[in-house]
């Protein structure tokens, strides 16, 4: 273990620097702006955040925490459960986080993953006192190099006061190259960002860090937390045929080319599904500009189907990823993890084309998609960076089933409850029962569509009382509504536990 480190800390001025997990911990003081690194649940800081939990069954203090994006259960669970995050942001996904922010119990700040970087350069969340970095190693020339994720880490080590590094020696040396670290000048007096094509490498293959901010180095072997997707089932099966039907439609009518552009693929088990339908098809020489590689990415990898991939983070189900990072020799060429600012930047997205798919809560019968709030008011997650791709994307394609939870709620509603996409937004739309395709389409154009292919049968004929209803009540208006009417399924389902009336 003491060659591994010596060998990992390529730094020697900092060899006085290694402490134990209670002693960095200690570092921090109450009302801290804390940067961590991790970006849905990969690379994550893990072992200091323990020891902080620890630290608060003594002692009440509480820090704000910005990281890349969703962190594992050491922080976004037991660190929240502690009582000790004030404020949180701009992503997260681990039920029991969520279930404190709708209690009102953590202050949680959703933002496009995008802006992160600009809103650290412009000190909106405060002076950052400590970032906190899993590194693989950080090399003699003093570049830390990140582990499974690059996420915010450039930025917030760049901005943070100090620097605690958690030196992960699990983490495979062939991590060392894969990313791509680039981050670009302040706003103003920046030029363009030279990602012309997928495969592109900009940048170096660490962050440059200032040595004299390292306040701790603490040793780690902690992995991080398996990815929780459940695997593709009949429904997404359908949706994928359904994607990979439009997409052949696009090629016969010229707006594609059977070599597809890149293709981004959002989090969670439905879009990982859906991606994985390309195994099966014709398309072949692949690449993925996302944020996340989901497995849906290596099982591609492996069919030969995938031929690079550029993100910000890998994550992975139990055993896939045990293979996986076990095996990265195998994959390190075919991968690059950049910053987040960098995957999520609007100008990279709109030069390569993107064919950008995220998965909705639920969309209504203009287009509109809610990606964050359950019934207008609970967070799921938060945005993440489906608003980075589907704004930017060549299509930026939303899929969903058309109903949850059994059947009683309608993912196609009159208006949806929250807007995080707006029907400017969303090109097209993709269910089990079909696809809307609703580019150039006016509003009133659009319902047909998406009511028809894309509702859960049963809510059909429902949908169209709504809308014939609002059309009546607004002399049919550009965007007819029944504004008495409009939220009436959620009402119906918080009484009666269904929107079915
Ligand atoms: N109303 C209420 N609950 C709903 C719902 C609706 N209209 N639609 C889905 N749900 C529930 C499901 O029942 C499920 O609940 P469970 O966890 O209790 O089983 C949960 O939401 C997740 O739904 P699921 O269908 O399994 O989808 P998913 O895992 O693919 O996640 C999102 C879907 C929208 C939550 C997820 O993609 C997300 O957080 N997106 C926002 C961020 C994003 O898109 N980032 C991508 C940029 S790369």
């Amino acid at each position: 273990m003491k060659a591994t480190i010596e060998k990992r800390l390529g730094l020697k001025e900092l060899a006085d620097k290694v402490v134990s997990a209670e002693e960095a911990a200690a570092l921090i003081s109450d009302g801290d702006v804390v940067g961590m690194s991790g970006f849905t649940r990969a690379g994550d800081a893990k072992v200091v955040p323990l020891a902080l939990v620890e630290r608060a069954k003594n002692e009440k203090f509480q820090i704000d925490v910005y990281t890349g994006a969703s962190l594992g259960p050491e922080v976004d669970r037991y660190l929240a459960e502690a009582g000790v995050i004030r404020k949180r942001g701009p992503y997260q996904g681990e039920p029991a986080l969520r279930n404190l922010i709708n209690k009102g119990e953590v202050l949680y700040v959703d933002g496009h993953l995008s802006h992160v970087a600009e809103l650290v350069r412009q000190n909106i969340y405060g002076p950052i006192k400590f970032a906190i970095i899993e590194a693989c190693a950080i090399t003699k020339d003093g570049y830390l190099i990140p582990t499974n994720s690059v996420g915010n880490s450039p930025i917030l080590a760049d901005y943070a006061e100090n620097i605690i590094v958690e030196l992960n020696i699990s983490c495979s040396e062939s991590f060392i190259g894969i990313h791509d670290i680039y981050v670009p000048e302040k706003q103003g007096e920046r030029g363009p960002i030279p990602v012309i094509s997928a495969t592109d490498r900009i940048g170096e293959i660490g962050i440059k860090i200032d040595p004299k901010k390292i306040k701790a180095i603490v040793i780690s072997e902690n992995t991080d937390a398996p990815s929780l997707i459940v695997p593709p089932d009949e429904e997404t099966d359908i949706m994928a045929n359904n994607l990979l039907n439009f997409l052949r439609d696009e090629i016969k009518a010229g707006r594609l080319t059977s070599k597809l552009a890149p293709i981004q693929s959002g989090v969670g088990s439905v879009a990982n599904a859906v991606l994985q339908g390309f195994q099966d098809s014709e398309f072949e020489d692949l690449e993925i500009y996302s944020e996340v590689l989901q497995d849906a990415v290596f099982h591609l990898i492996d069919a030969g189907k995938v031929t690079f991939a550029s993100a910000t983070s890998i994550t992975l189900s139990e055993e896939l990823g045990n293979e996986v990072f076990e095996n990265m020799d195998k994959y390190a060429d075919k991968l690059c993890l950049r910053p987040q600012e960098i995957t999520n930047q609007p100008e990279i997205i709109r030069r390569l084309g993107l064919i950008s798919v995220n998965a909705a809560l639920e969309a209504d019968i203009y287009g509109n998609v809610n990606s964050t709030h359950v019934s207008g008011t609970r967070m799921m997650n938060g945005i993440g960076g489906s608003g980075d791709f589907a704004r930017n994307a060549k299509l930026g394609i939303f899929v969903t089933k058309s109903y949850a939870k059994g059947g009683t709620i309608s993912s196609i509603v009159p208006m949806v409850s929250h807007v995080d996409h707006t029907e400017h937004d969303v090109d097209v739309l993709i269910t089990e029962q079909g696809v809307a395709d609703l580019r150039g389409l006016a509003p009133k154009e659009r319902v047909p569509l998406i009511i028809e292919n894309c509702a859960y049968p049963d809510f059909k004929e429902q949908l169209w009382a709504y809308y014939n209803d609002a059309v009546e009540k607004t002399g049919n208006s550009q965007t007819p509504h029944n504004l008495e009417k409009a939220f009436s399924w959620y009402v119906n389902y918080a009484k009666n536990g269904t929107m079915v009336e």
